[in-house]
């Protein structure tokens, strides 16, 4: 465990093992997952609907427990954390961008992005004014002020993104981050989510179906069957 602190990949996943239910219902979901995201990069996790994508980047999150294997997460050993602390690292560390959206109803679109801010002590104005120029960013700027059942599916997406990124999180973890979202808009994103993995104290874990960013991956591994079946590592192209 020597204490160089980049030393390790930004995730680590070794044997990771979980189910759902018991019995004749239990649902052997991850067998044995092995996986790494380093920093500097943008690990993608391909698979079929159901092969458990969601489920292992909620344990990689600190959201859901594995029930064997070791997960360690920015050299955090995600079993270790003691209880309230997990909460605090998640805030302090983590930017999610989840396959449901999960806006807040009564908050606009600025208030709900500033939410991580906010919940870390942050003063209001400010936070909501930095929320403000992440969406004029994301090209909703002029949809602000609007709350989200007012919003179309991919400008709710690009709100969970600035919510994701305003804290600058060492590790943004993205499940299906392009779903709701055209060509360009997805490629304006992802070019986002790069800036963040070029960091070398920065890493990117991304879920997808969508082929059209696969060209942003540095790595690529595919899970079938509760196991990681492939991976493939990419030379990013400079542009
Ligand atoms: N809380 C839960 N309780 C019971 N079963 C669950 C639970 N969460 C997920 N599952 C089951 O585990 C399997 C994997 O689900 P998961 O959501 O991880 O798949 P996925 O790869 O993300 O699929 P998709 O591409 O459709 O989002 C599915 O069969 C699902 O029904
Ligand atoms: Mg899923």
């Amino acid at each position: 465990m020597g204490g160089a602190g980049m030393s390790q990949p930004a995730v680590v996943c070794e044997r990771v093992e979980k189910s759902f239910g018991s019995g004749e219902q239990r649902l052997r979901v991850l067998r044995g997952i092995d996986l790494t995201a380093n920093y500097g990069e943008m690990t993608f996790l391909l698979g079929p609907s159901g092969s458990g994508k969601t489920t292992l980047l909620s344990i990689i999150a600190g959201i859901l427990r594995a029930d064997g294997g070791t997960v360690r997460v920015l050299d955090r050993d995600l079993a270790r954390l003691r209880n309230g602390e997990g909460a605090k690292f998640r805030l302090e560390n983590l930017g999610f961008v989840f396959q449901q959206f999960n806006l807040i109803p009564a908050l606009t679109a600025a208030e709900n992005a500033a939410v991580p801010l906010l919940a870390a002590g942050a003063r209001r104005k400010p936070a909501v004014e930095r929320a403000r120029a992440l969406l004029a960013d994301l090209g909703m700027g002029h949809r602000a002020d609007v709350l989200p059942s007012k919003l179309s599916g991919g400008e709710q997406q690009r709100v969970a993104f600035a919510r994701a990124l305003i804290q600058d999180p060492r590790l943004v973890i993205c499940d299906e981050p392009t779903s709701a979202l055209d060509g360009a808009a997805g490629r304006h994103v992802m070019e986002l989510l790069r800036n963040v993995a070029v960091s070398p104290q920065r890493a990117v874990v991304v879920v997808t179906h969508d082929f059209r960013i696969l060209e942003f991956a540095d790595r690529i591994a595919e899970i079938d069957d509760g196991v990681i079946q492939k991976i493939e590592t990419r030379k990013r192209e400079s542009s």
